[in-house]
């Protein structure tokens, strides 16, 4: 690995890859360990004391097996929950994500904004606390999806999504009451944004999707630093690596390959 840091990107499954895209446009010189806790997904779909109890240890084996500069908790499901958790157990520093309802609110013109998560994620105190701190006037509905996760991994890995499918998630989101209609939706689940263009599409009318990537990715230069570009010049390249902990090989396909800037992860 040489001089380059290691920077560990965990989520429940391959939603967390778009959050990945943009950290390694933004430090392209660091190594990245993408970890899938792919035997407990859906995380959407346990309980809060389940979630606690399965990702502080398992992040602790993480941190152990793989000693990151930084870990980016790139799930909205845990980060809600469990960054308090591991700020307090590990020492390394955390990024996570959770909904950008402030820019969301901020940036609504008819001041109605939706906010599309998993079920476990618009249930939490967190979340009804962001919007009671930073709507900022606004009208936010939460929107809690049990399919659209899957179906995003589903699409990633070549299936045939029905748009039907995908639209029955996101209808929701989109209520007109009486001409006053919604115009920013949060992407508050990583693995939305693997849709983005079916979301796009599929929306009765446009609106902002708020994608919170690319502020990740600045909060990972401004706590490693900028970094020194892609390759140091001396044959001692960044690598990648992809932990699943169902124990599965990684199978690295063709669609996974820009989430990781061309490299291919061990
Ligand atoms: N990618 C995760 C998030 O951001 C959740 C998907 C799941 O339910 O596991 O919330």
């Amino acid at each position: 690995m040489g001089s380059h840091p290691n920077i560990l990107v965990f989520d429940s499954g391959l939603g967390g890859l778009t959050v990945l895209r943009e950290i390694v446009k933004a430090r392209p010189d660091a190594h990245v360990t993408y970890a899938a806790d792919d035997a407990f997904f859906p995380y959407g779909q346990h309980s809060e004391e389940a979630l606690v109890g399965r990702v502080v240890p398992l992040i602790g084996e993480l941190i152990d097996a793989h000693t990151p500069a930084l870990v980016v908790i790139a799930c909205n499901t845990a980060s809600t929950l469990v960054l308090s958790h591991l700020r307090a157990a590990y020492s390394v520093p955390f990024v996570g994500t959770v909904p950008a309802i402030k820019p969301a609110c901020a940036a609504s013109t008819t001041k109605r904004v939706s906010v599309l998560g998993t079920s476990g994620t618009v249930k939490r105190e967190y979340t009804r606390a962001l919007i009671r701190d930073f709507a900022g006037g606004c009208d936010v509905t939460l929107v809690g999806s049990v399919h659209l996760a899957a179906l995003a991994e589903a699409a990633l890995g070549g299936a045939d999504v029905a748009d039907e499918a995908i639209h029955a998630e996101i209808a929701p989101c989109f209520v007109d009451a009486d001409g006053s209609r919604p115009d920013t939706i949060v992407l508050a689940c990583t693995h939305y944004p693997l849709l983005l263009d079916r979301l796009m599409r599929l929306a009765p009318w446009p609106v902002d999707w708020i994608d919170p990537a690319p502020a990740i990715a600045r909060r990972v230069v401004t706590l490693l630093g900028p970094g020194s570009g892609p390759s140091d010049h001396q044959g001692d390249h960044p690598g990648a690596e992809m932990v699943f902990t169902s124990g599965r090989l990684p199978r690295f396909t063709a669609a996974l390959a820009p989430y990781f800037g061309g490299r291919v992860p061990a």
